[in-house]
């Protein structure tokens, strides 16, 4: 049977589930000609790829981030080595700090690790339990609002300002900035994995906002070397017992993937569960008669809609996976949303919504070294917010519809949720 599957294509990311369904049993290692790269949909495979770091490098990440496309490699293929390169251009950092920086998403062991530990000490249980007060204030500062109007869209008001509050308050950052960080978060997630994701890095906006973005954190950070504060800024420019602590470029870089990959895909988690809930009224009323059960809902909604769809790798050797080969350097599609709702793991009912499931081992957060940094936090985030939600959804109706899916390909989530109060 001859699969059609590209993940980079509008078809697919109005609807992914129906694709991933068709790929687990038909092309469980598919090619994609349009990107180039393999996709592994089922989730024993999806599992094996992910704790493998010595086969399945994530390099494939770095080049993602720099603004080439996915599954071309830049040093083979001039158009992409020109499109990085351009991109590199646009950053105030000279080119050589950008090569050599260390990037957490994309480094592997036994590089990743020592980043990883540096990175870390912001993001302790102790560290984001304490933000736990902060984050109800904002959810209902929100919420208070959202409860004058009669109608209001939910990710606007709601699932956008609160991870971006909290984002910035630990970095730092002035509130009167906050919404440019979000419109900077907006254009590196279209330009790197949405719309803009095979077009001319300065064109589509990308470069520019990466280049706002470095110029932006640059000031920060000289500001907190004269005077440290209590802020995550501040703790990731101090190197502790033998660290190296990060550069100007590197910190630069972990900012913008705390942007994108926090803010972002909290926000889509958010907008994602308020979806759910609409549509699956009886697991609304489960939950609201039984509160408990509010961080399995959040556990639910990670892997039935997941906020990140897939993550690159690249095969560092040969490889098979479910009986086909991969051949040694070439990028791989990781599907976590098709993983996550793969029957051979999940039984019959993989498919459909459950807040009485069990979801242990789900992979929305990924899985091994790259596990989710702020895993932590998207709960506490989310488990707060729909705590505050939920008595307030049982009352309102969607104002259209259809869902519009945020630009990207990589992310999921609504782009808008507009809500009003039921007649
Ligand atoms: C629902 C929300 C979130 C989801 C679904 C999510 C998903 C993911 C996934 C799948 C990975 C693994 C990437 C890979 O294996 O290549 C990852 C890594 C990461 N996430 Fe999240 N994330 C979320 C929220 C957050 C938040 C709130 C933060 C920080 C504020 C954050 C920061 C990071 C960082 C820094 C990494 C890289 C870790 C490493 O490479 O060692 N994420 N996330």
């Amino acid at each position: 049977m001859h699969v059609h599957y590209e993940p980079f294509s509008a078809e697919v990311r109005d609807d992914p589930y129906s694709f991933y369904a068709t790929l687990r049993e038909h092309a469980p290692v598919h090619f994609a000609e349009g990107v180039g790269a393999y996709c592994v949909s089922r989730f024993e495979d999806v599992r094996a790829v992910l704790r493998d770091a010595e086969r399945f490098s994530s390099d494939a990440m770095r080049t993602l981030l720099l603004g080439a496309p996915p599954g071309v490699d830049p040093q083979s293929d001039p158009v992409a080595a020109q499109r990085m390169l351009a991109f590199a251009q646009a950053l105030p950092f000279p080119l050589e700090s950008l090569i050599t920086s260390r990037n957490l998403i994309a480094e592997d062991p036994p590089r990743h690790g020592p980043l990883r530990n540096l990175v870390n000490r912001g993001f302790t249980p102790r560290r984001i339990a304490a933000w736990e007060a902060r984050v109800r204030a904002v959810a209902r500062e929100c919420m208070a609002a959202l409860r004058t109007r009669r109608e209001f869209d939910l990710v606007h008001d709601l699932a956008i300002p609160l991870p971006v509050t909290i984002i910035s308050e630990m970095l730092g950052v002035e509130p009167a900035r906050r919404h440019e960080f979000k419109q900077w978060s907006d254009q590196l997630v279209a330009g790197s994995t949405g719309s803009g994701w095979n077009s001319d890095p300065i064109e589509s906006g990308l470069a520019g906002a990466m280049r706002s973005l470095c110029e932006y954190v640059q000031g920060v950070a000289a500001e907190r070397r004269r005077q440290p504060g209590n802020d995550l800024v501040s703790l990731l420019l101090t190197a502790q017992d033998g660290e190296v602590a990060l550069s100007d470029a590197e910190l630069a870089f972990f900012v913008a993937l705390l942007l994108v990959a926090g803010n972002e895909t909290t926000t889509n988690l958010i907008g994602n569960a308020a979806n759910a809930l609409l549509r699956h009224p009886a697991a609304l009323a489960r939950v609201r008669a039984d509160r408990s059960l509010v961080p399995a809902l959040v556990e639910e909604v990670l892997r039935f809609d997941s906020p990140v769809q897939f993550v690159f790798r690249r095969s560092t050797c040969d490889v098979d996976i479910a009986g086909a080969r991969v051949p040694a350097n070439s990028h791989v599609v990781v599907l976590l949303g098709s993983a996550n709702r793969d029957e051979r793991h999940w039984g019959p009912t993989a498919a459909s919504f459950d807040v009485g499931r069990d979801t242990t081992g789900h992979l929305a957060f990924g899985l091994g070294n790259h596990f989710c940094l702020g895993a932590a936090l998207a709960r506490l985030e989310a488990r707060i917010v729909l705590d505050e939600l939920l008595d307030e959804l049982a009352q309102l109706e969607r104002c259209h519809e259809r869902v519009e899916y945020v630009d990207s390909f990589l992310v999921r989530g609504p782009r808008t949720l507009a809500l009003r109060r039921a007649a």
